[in-house]
């Protein structure tokens, strides 16, 4: 099985990839992920990256092109993956589709939720900067308070979650991304869930889309 995450920034795609990753036994590529990773590990990628994603930008379509490749061609990828913030441009969505780079998609996964939620989810969301594990004080908080559950290490708040980094990209989302939801409505694999439900709420229906296209 092969999806991919669609949605605004903060749409919760990173936290149903999670869920969705344990319940189907296939990887989670999150771009995102990896690139703070390279950021962090101050790699040639991580280098180039840095500025463009603590301004809420997005990097250049042929880097992440490579980050994903790269990634696929681990074993794990070979049953299936779930795709989390890749594509994010109709370019980057015409390139994986290529005869040359063949990366598949058997269905899309939107997650629709408004612009103030999605303020609301940024601003509170704290992640750990060791193992990546991410809560909210309101709708997920740790049960260690401060401090990572997982590993125990101090939560942070990530630096493209400022108030003025959230509105730019939301305004990227707007202008770049979104208009992939006609794309994958147009090739008939775009299926669209209520992000502003509970996660509890928004698992039941991503399980529910993944259920029907598996029979
Ligand atoms: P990336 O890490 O992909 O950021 P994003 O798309 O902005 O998504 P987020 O990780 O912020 O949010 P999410 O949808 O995963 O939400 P989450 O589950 O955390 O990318 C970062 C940057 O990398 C980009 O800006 C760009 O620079 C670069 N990049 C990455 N991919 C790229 C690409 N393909 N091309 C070019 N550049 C690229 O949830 C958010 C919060 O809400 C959490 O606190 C969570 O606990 C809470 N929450 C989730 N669901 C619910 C719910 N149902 N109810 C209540 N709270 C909820």
């Amino acid at each position: 099985m092969k999806l991919v995450l669609l949605g605004p920034p903060g749409a919760g795609k990173g936290t149903q990839a999670v869920k969705l990753s344990e319940k189907l036994g296939i990887p989670t590529i999150s771009t995102g992920e990896i690139i703070r990773n390279a950021i962090k590990n101050e790699t040639p990628v991580g280098k180039i990256a840095k500025d463009t994603i603590e301004r809420g930008e997005l990097v250049s379509d042929e880097l992440v092109l490579e980050i994903v490749k790269d990634r696929l061609k681990d074993d794990d990828c070979k049953d299936g993956y779930i795709l989390d913030g890749f594509p994010r441009t109709l370019a980057q969505a015409e390139m994986m589709q290529s005869v040359e780079n063949n990366i598949g998609v058997d269905f899309v996964i939107n997650i629709d939720v408004s612009d103030d939620e999605i303020v609301s989810r940024l601003s509170g969301r704290r992640v750990c900067p060791s193992c990546g594990k991410t809560y909210h004080v309101v709708s997920l908080p740790s049960s260690c308070g401060d401090k990572c559950e997982a590993c125990g290490e101090k939560l942070i708040v990530r630096k493209d979650d400022s108030p003025e980094v959230i509105l730019n990209r939301l305004k990227v989302y707007h202008e770049l991304t979104a208009p992939l939801t006609r794309f994958y409505d147009e090739q008939k694999i775009l299926y669209t869930v209520k992000g502003a439900e509970s996660l509890d709420a928004v698992t039941a229906q991503v399980m529910d889309i993944v259920g029907r296209q598996r029979r």
